[in-house]
């Protein structure tokens, strides 16, 4: 404030800057608020420029259920562990639905290995592999080739845990299981296997279309496989069990032809 204004100069300036507009006097040194402003907005950019040359922070490793899965079916040395290993799994939702694990039944090291699709009420109540109706009607169709669980075949499913309401697996389901089926295959070592069903068609052959399929010897795991109706087919379709009679016949004499 120019010191040389009189009482009167002063009153002036006072009157000129209440017409302004101003109300209150909060210092005595004039503050030039648009170069804050300025200053302000260059700190921030500083600030979003040093964020952004940074390292970015590492990010919690995504957990990859196909590879864990293929790592602990590998480091099972035997159908026990391999067993705990799929006991000790927690990335199949369908585990937290389940009563039990359905592992296997029948005589581990058997010449056959059947490879059903997946538990139902019954399986999961026992923890056995085709106990129901359509399990009673398999050791029948069993039977008729000289074989029973007590001698001569191995049972398994896909998948070892039940679905909700019995529905189809999903392919996510189906594709982190199937590390541990190829180890338990490997592990029995069957010389032959039968795949009952179209999800069963599904995780070894990699295709669906049993009734196109079944009758016809193929690959799964290394081994010949064959496609064959499944029982629970069977008990609603018993015309169908011509097809598989005839098919449980291929069975039994490429199991004849095989060595023992
Ligand atoms: N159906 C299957 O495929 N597996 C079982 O264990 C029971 C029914």
């Amino acid at each position: 404030m120019d010191s040389e204004l009189d009482w009167h100069g002063l009153r002036a300036a006072l009157d000129w800057q209440v017409e302004l507009g101003v109300t209150d006097t909060i210092g005595e040194t004039p503050v030039n608020r648009y170069e804050a402003a300025a200053e302000a907005v260059a700190q921030v950019a500083t600030v979003a420029a040093q964020a952004a040359a940074a390292p970015a922070p590492a990010r919690p490793a995504q957990a990859d259920p196909v590879a864990d899965a293929r790592a602990a079916a590998s480091a099972a040395p035997d159908l026990d562990a391999l067993r705990a290993a799929m006991t000790a799994y927690e990335h199949c939702e369908l585990k937290r639905g389940a009563r039990n694990l359905v592992f296997a039944d029948g005589t581990p090291g058997a010449r056959l290995m059947l490879i059903g699709e997946a538990p139902g009420r019954d399986e999961d109540l026992q923890g056995k592999p085709f106990v129901g109706r359509a399990g009673q009607l398999l050791d029948r169709m069993l039977a008729a080739i000289g074989l029973s669980r007590d001698g001569g075949v191995y049972i398994t499913n896909v998948l070892p845990w039940r679905p909700p309401q019995n529905r189809d697996p999903k392919p996510d389901e189906i594709a982190m299981l199937l590390p541990f089926l190829e180890r338990h295959v490997a592990l029995a070592d069957p010389q032959v296997l039968i795949v009952m069903g179209n999800t069963s068609c599904q995780a070894c052959f990699g295709k669906r279309g049993i009734m196109r399929l079944r009758g016809h010897w193929a690959e799964a795991f290394g081994r010949p496989a064959m496609p064959m109706l499944h029982p629970a087919y069977l008990l609603r379709t018993p015309s169908a069990k011509r097809e598989a009679w005839a098919d449980l016949l291929a069975v039994q004499a490429k199991l004849k032809g095989t060595t023992a």
